[in-house]
């Protein structure tokens, strides 16, 4: 069969020819936990559910992923808290937080304590989770660090904890918060990797690996990845051990958030562009490169932005595009109880598994999925369960449409078209339509689509993927799938939605 040329065309506007016969020479391989998921210590026993307990909801909505995808999102549990732990043998299971007072009730909480069985809550997660844990670096108090050491490894016999296995350790979060170079961040990080490695007795070529990087910042004068590289973290046993480097990103702060900024198709693209180099740079090192924490904005998130419909919009784009510059994973940060620090709203949670969470000024009555959900249904069934589908941008010449093609044994299968034009709920006429024209669909091309419906950028509620509403009690979608035809290979798209095209 003749390679047939497929393009993608926006009306009015200039279009892409692609040779669907076979993968763009620049294509990357899609990894199944593409969209995956990072907690603060005293999140996991909710999203996990109490030891013996597992928590429902939690499975039921990975479960949706998981028919999609055939894995679920890779947990990691880490971030401010991780570098504010101390290791107490005394505290059963949940993280101890420091007490609050009648006049401060959320006091800022820079030390919280965690015992042996905290480390075995992961054992409630869906089968075949992989998970990161982090230790603490920033206390530079290596009896604490070998505490939480030991006992995360005793809790992950041979490195698995039940179908729930140990992927990668994580010593320090964000270090360049506290060290003044990557010189003295390596040389830190190498003897807490050391002391580690022989207080488990870590056995050389078998897992678990090490994670390094994890920073806040960037700057490729200072703390960036190809520096870090540079500085002999790679050397001995326990530079051995490094298999992923990781990065930290955010759209920015959540005193100042907006839902302008999440739909601005050119903004996202430039900041993970940003990191290129060092993408490049860690892949010649063998080295896979992630966002080990994301999301929309820092701070536990933006009012009115970051729990809205344009995260579900922002969040597809934003993890296909990281996806085509060879960004294996996305982590999106989640923290559902306060104490992190005094004012947390927790805005930018993918699900709630558990109800009584302050989101924004309200409180939830029950476990919710929230709209940026729909980014991980979104993106788990335009991957697909092959573990071997690729992925390319299809460049569209619009402010607002982006594209991407994926593609399966040589042959494009699915593209994912997202229109972040905005329509708001104060929008007044009809919603904006762009067509999209897609050349090459021939009488003997089966093409469907399914839509993601969001009823306005700025409101939480409201959102359907395919027809369905996953806003249910259990997080089991309701009502039937919908899947249209694509006629003479165009297909309306509408202001502030997605659609997700299969080839047959
Ligand atoms: C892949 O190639 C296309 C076509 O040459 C180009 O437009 C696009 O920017 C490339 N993508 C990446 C991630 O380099
Ligand atoms: C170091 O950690 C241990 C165990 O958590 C603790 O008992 C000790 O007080 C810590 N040392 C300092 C200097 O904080
Ligand atoms: C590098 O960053 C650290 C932490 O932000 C800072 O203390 C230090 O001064 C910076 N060094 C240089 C050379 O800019
Ligand atoms: C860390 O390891 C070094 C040797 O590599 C050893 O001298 C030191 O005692 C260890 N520290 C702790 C706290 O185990
Ligand atoms: C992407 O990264 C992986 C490591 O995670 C590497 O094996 C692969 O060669 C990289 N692909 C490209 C296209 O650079
Ligand atoms: C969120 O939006 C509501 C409704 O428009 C508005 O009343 C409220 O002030 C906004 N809150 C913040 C923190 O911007
Ligand atoms: C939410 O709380 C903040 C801080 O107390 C306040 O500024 C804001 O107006 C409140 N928003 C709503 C919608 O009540
Ligand atoms: C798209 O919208 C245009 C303008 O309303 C209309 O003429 C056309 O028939 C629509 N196409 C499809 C496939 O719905």
């Amino acid at each position: 069969m003749a390679p047939w040329t497929f393009t993608i065309g926006i009306i009015g506007l200039a279009s892409l020819a692609l040779v669907a016969g076979q993968n763009p020479a620049n294509s990357t391989l899609l990894d199944q936990r593409l969209c995956s998921m990072s907690l603060e210590f005293q999140s996991l026993e909710y999203y996990a559910g109490e030891l013996g307990h597992p928590n429902q909801f939690t499975h039921n909505v990975i479960q949706n992923i998981v028919q999609r995808v055939g894995l679920p999102p890779a947990m990691r549990i880490g971030g401010n808290t991780q570098d504010r732990t101390y290791f107490d043998s005394s505290v059963d299971i949940a993280v101890r937080l420091p007490a609050g007072t009648a006049a401060v009730p959320n006091p800022t909480q820079m030390q919280i304590y965690v015992g042996p069985k905290f480390f075995q809550l992961s054992e409630n997660l869906p089968k075949n989770t992989v998970v990161t844990y982090g230790v603490n670096l920033k206390f530079d108090n290596l009896t604490d660090t070998l505490g939480e050491a030991t006992a995360l490894f005793n809790a992950f016999p041979h490195g698995n904890q039940g179908s729930v296995k140990l992927e990668l350790l994580e010593i320090g979060n964000e270090p360049d918060f506290y060290f003044n170079g990557v010189d003295s961040y390596a040389s830190q990080w190498t003897e807490f990797a050391k002391n580690i490695s022989q207080a488990v007795k870590l056995v050389p070529g078998q897992g678990p690996a090490f994670q390094a990087g994890d920073f806040a910042g960037h700057s490729a004068s200072n703390f960036s990845i190809t520096r870090l590289l540079n500085t002999g973290i790679l050397s001995g046993d326990t530079g051995a051990r490094i298999n992923t480097v990781s990065q930290h990103m955010y759209m920015g702060d959540g005193a100042t958030g907006t839902v302008s900024t999440l739909l601005n198709k050119g903004l996202s693209r430039s900041k993970l562009a940003s990191f290129k180099s060092d993408i490049a740079y860690a892949n010649s090192k063998g080295l896979r490169y992630i966002l080990g924490e994301t999301n929309s904005f820092y701070n536990g998130g933006a009012t009115n932005a970051s729990n809205t419909g344009a995260t579900a919009i922002w969040a597809t784009d934003y993890s296909l595009q990281a996806a085509t510059l060879n960004i294996s994973r996305t982590y999106y940060h989640n923290n559902i109880a306060s104490g992190y620090q005094a004012y947390y709203p927790a805005v930018y949670n993918i699900f709630e598994p558990v109800g009584n969470v302050v989101i924004g000024n309200s409180t939830t009555a029950r476990p919710q999925v929230q709209p940026q959900y729909h980014a991980f249904l979104v993106v788990a069934e335009a991957i697909g369960n092959s573990g071997k589908s690729r992925i390319a941008e299809l460049p569209a010449a619009s402010d607002y449409i982006a594209s991407y093609g994926i593609w399966e044994k040589g042959k494009l299968v699915r593209i994912v078209i997202i229109n972040s034009q905005p329509w708001v709920y104060a929008s007044t006429g009809s919603r904006p339509v762009i067509t999209v024209q897609l050349q090459g669909i021939t009488k003997h091309t089966k093409a469907t689509y399914k839509t993601l419906y969001v009823p306005h950028a700025d409101i939480a509620q409201g959102l359907t993927w395919a027809g369905q509403s996953y806003a249910t009690e259990s997080g089991f979608p309701s009502g039937r799938v919908v899947q249209e035809v694509v006629k003479d290979g165009q297909i309306n798209i509408s202001a502030t939605s997605i659609v997700l095209v299969s080839l047959h």
